[in-house]
């Protein structure tokens, strides 16, 4: 096994052994291919860089005590990539391809599967670009399915602590009947500037709002939105929210807790009455939240009163990251052994 400092390892690139790259071209997929190297032979016409045909997913693999390695839900990942190259006009990545992919991109890299206990995990980046040329703007007749991995560290590295977050009035990421229900590059492209904000003024992350009203919660960075009152789940109902495998999961656990689930709008007012709040998505699982300031207005939603997460939050989290690690039983069927 690679030996790297598994537990300070940021949420960034490191170099694996190997990828693979499968092509679309003439109606149909060609055979997958593994390749060691970091780089991609690209048309300068291609769609994915002028016109924005791009998708892309996002996953983990865990290693458990028992020295499995554990895939999570990865045909949830895979519809999606349907859904955002449906949306974006691009050739569909079939199931059995994805499944292969992935399973391929991890047994070759296996020695990157950070140890049991480490917090960290191998991330799995598939990737589905317009690689034809075309200068009008139209789709591309050929595409690029490719899958990377590379391992991430624990997201919270001093521990699962509430961080603070900002509501910005100023920008957007998506419109209402746009893209952002989708993976596509586009989306975080007009996320960056809201998200730099935050950061600069010290904000873990930005909350953006509906785009037609500013009334009403989307989601919170590359992350969905979901709060606890009254013994309930409430998560944002909207267009222009990516449908969070996360959330799908705490949903169901929740559910299974005794609790109610309630999937509507979220007013931004509503936030003075929640016992917690949090964020949710692959990267964290769950970003408890201690504050939000609204960026215009100046006013603070102290959510937490103290630097604990709250105790439904805490519990969401750890049946969830259980079940990841094979700590706890699946009862759900989520998990897949990579062998
Ligand atoms: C915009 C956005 N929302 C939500 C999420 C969380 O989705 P998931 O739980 O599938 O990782 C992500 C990350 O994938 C995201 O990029």
């Amino acid at each position: 096994m690679e030996t790297l400092d598994w537990k300070s390892l940021p949420f960034g690139y490191i170099k694996t052994d190997y990828n693979v790259r499968c092509y679309y071209r003439n109606g149909q997929w060609g055979e997958l291919e593994i390749s060691s190297s970091e780089y991609i032979n690209l048309h300068m016409a291609a769609t994915a860089l002028h016109y924005g045909q791009e998708a892309f997913e996002g996953m983990k693999v865990f290693m458990g005590k028992d020295g499995q390695i554990r895939l999570f839900r990865w045909d949830e990942n895979s519809r999606r990539m349907k859904t955002s190259a449906e949306g974006i006009m691009m050739a569909e990545v079939p199931d059995d391809l994805f499944h292969k992919a992935i399973l391929t991109t991890v047994q070759m890299n296996k020695r990157f599967v950070p140890p049991y206990g480490s917090g960290a995990s191998l991330y799995i980046r598939p990737l589905l670009i317009g690689s034809g040329a075309q200068v009008g703007v139209k789709e591309a007749s050929e595409y690029l399915f490719l899958v990377f991995v590379t391992p991430v560290g624990p997201y919270f590295k001093e521990g699962f602590r509430p961080v603070n977050m900002m509501i910005t009035r100023t920008y957007d990421r998506a419109a209402p009947l746009g893209t952002g229900y989708i993976k596509v590059g586009g989306n975080y492209a007009a996320s960056l500037r809201a998200l730099d904000v935050a950061h600069k003024k010290g904000y873990a992350s930005v909350l953006f709002l509906d785009a037609r009203e500013k009334k009403y919660i989307d989601e919170a960075g590359p992350a969905n939105f979901f709060a606890i009152k009254n013994n309930t789940y409430v998560t944002p109902k909207s267009k222009s929210i990516l449908p969070s495998i996360i959330n799908k999961s705490l949903q169901q656990i929740a559910k299974d807790m005794g609790m109610n689930v309630e999937i509507r709008p979220v007013p931004v007012e509503e936030l003075d009455t929640f016992d917690e709040v949090g964020a949710c998505g692959t990267a964290a699982v769950i970003s408890p939240v201690r504050s939000i300031v609204d960026e215009s207005t100046g006013k603070t939603y102290q959510i937490s009163k103290n630097d604990e997460p709250g105790a439904i939050s805490r519990q969401l989290y750890e049946k969830l990251t259980g079940i990841q690690t094979g700590d706890l039983p699946d009862p759900y069927g989520w998990i897949e052994f990579v062998e």
